[in-house]
């Protein structure tokens, strides 16, 4: 049986041997270089924040230096990162910093949170990368090692799952080597504990991780709930002749089930009763409503109104024009066929 250590020294003895430690804000962990590291990496991929951030310490080497430049400048130096909102509040914050704490970074999370751009977790970051103060950290990678670790489920934007995440992050963070733990976590969901495939087998939480032992890592941590669909409605006209043959379109290569074989369709009930006239004077009866049918698309729910029309013979002309063609409900052939359209065609050999 190996030996089994904590949630923290494992992670420690693995980021010795496998974490990150030449990252250019591993080099000297001042508070300003900490938090214009953390600030840049928000939203973006260390491999893009690299340049950016050596370029910028070039021309900014202090909190000074940035609270002292024209606002242009700073937002010229962020050209290409994005979310120029970071620029701007970092500018803020750096004036603050010189402004209302004689140029030193606030040392407790309540003085960091003040500062514009600093959230709980990024104040964390800097209290326990670059003061060695122990202060959780809960970035999206550690959401996600904590989510698998733990099997917290639900979507991290809620409140309560966020609550549940923070409260992990909290009990596991230790008191020593603070700086290494909150760099290691964060390395650990950026190579291992990956969203895509994790390398489980490489990872030194593996013997405790519950979304592992239950074989459900892509389950943790729960996506956001999708937004509710628009509803959107279509009629499915089935012209049908003594034979049972139906009338089929082939549709166009853009949009919708492109290139597969459907009935008519009308859109609007409105279009139906000048429809309907014309098909009753063929079929001398009324459609017959069959059951209607619910169909998902990405963007959109779909319901589907089948409406039957027996007729007596093929209206003239029909059955030559180009992408139409009579089919055998009991035999589609080689024909692409829409979902729905499988399902009505099966119920028509039942009406038959
Ligand atoms: N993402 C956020 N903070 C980071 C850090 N200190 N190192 C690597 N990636 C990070």
């Amino acid at each position: 049986m190996p030996t089994m250590t904590s949630f923290s020294s494992r992670l420690l003895n693995w980021f010795d041997l496998h974490g990150r430690h030449d990252l250019p804000w591993q080099a000297s962990k001042t508070a300003y270089r900490v938090w214009l590291s953390e600030i840049m990496l928000q939203q973006t991929q260390v491999q893009t924040v690299i340049p950016y951030f050596e370029r910028f310490l070039v021309r900014f080497p202090s909190v000074e230096d940035l609270a002292e430049a024209p606002e242009d400048d700073v937002l010229h130096l962020w050209t290409g990162l994005g979310y120029y909102a970071r620029a701007r509040n970092l500018h803020r914050a750096a004036k603050l910093v010189v402004s209302d704490f004689q140029g030193q970074f606030p040392q407790d999370l309540e003085g960091l949170l003040k500062l514009p751009g600093v959230g709980r977790s990024t104040a964390g970051a800097i209290l326990s990368l670059a003061m060695g103060i122990r202060a959780p950290i809960l970035d999206g990678n550690v959401k996600r090692v904590l989510a698998r670790h733990n099997v917290v489920s639900g979507w991290p934007g809620t409140t309560k799952t966020l609550n549940k995440l923070w409260a992990l992050a909290e009990e596991y963070t230790p008191t020593e080597r603070v700086a290494d733990y909150t760099q290691g976590i964060m390395d650990l969901g950026a190579t291992l504990c990956t969203r895509g495939t994790p390398r489980c087998q490489d990872c030194p939480l593996t013997n405790t991780c519950q979304a592992r032992s239950r074989s459900e890592q892509g389950q943790f941590p729960g996506k956001k709930p999708r937004k509710t669909l628009p509803e959107r409605e279509t009629y499915f006209v089935i012209f049908q002749q003594p034979d049972g043959s139906v009338l089929m379109e082939k549709r166009p290569q853009q949009g919708i089930w492109g290139g597969l074989w459907c009935f008519p369709e009308t859109h609007s009930s409105d279009e139906l009763p000048a429809n309907l006239a014309i098909l009753s004077a063929l079929t001398k009866k009324a459609g017959i409503h069959l059951d209607p049918i619910k169909h998902s698309f990405s963007h959109y729910r779909l319901t589907i109104r089948p409406i039957l029309l027996k007729i007596n013979r093929a209206p003239e002309g029909v059955a030559e024009v180009n992408c139409t063609q009579w089919i055998d409900p009991q035999e589609p052939n080689k024909i692409g066929l829409p979902a729905p359209v499988t399902q009505v065609l099966s119920t028509l050999v039942l009406h038959q």
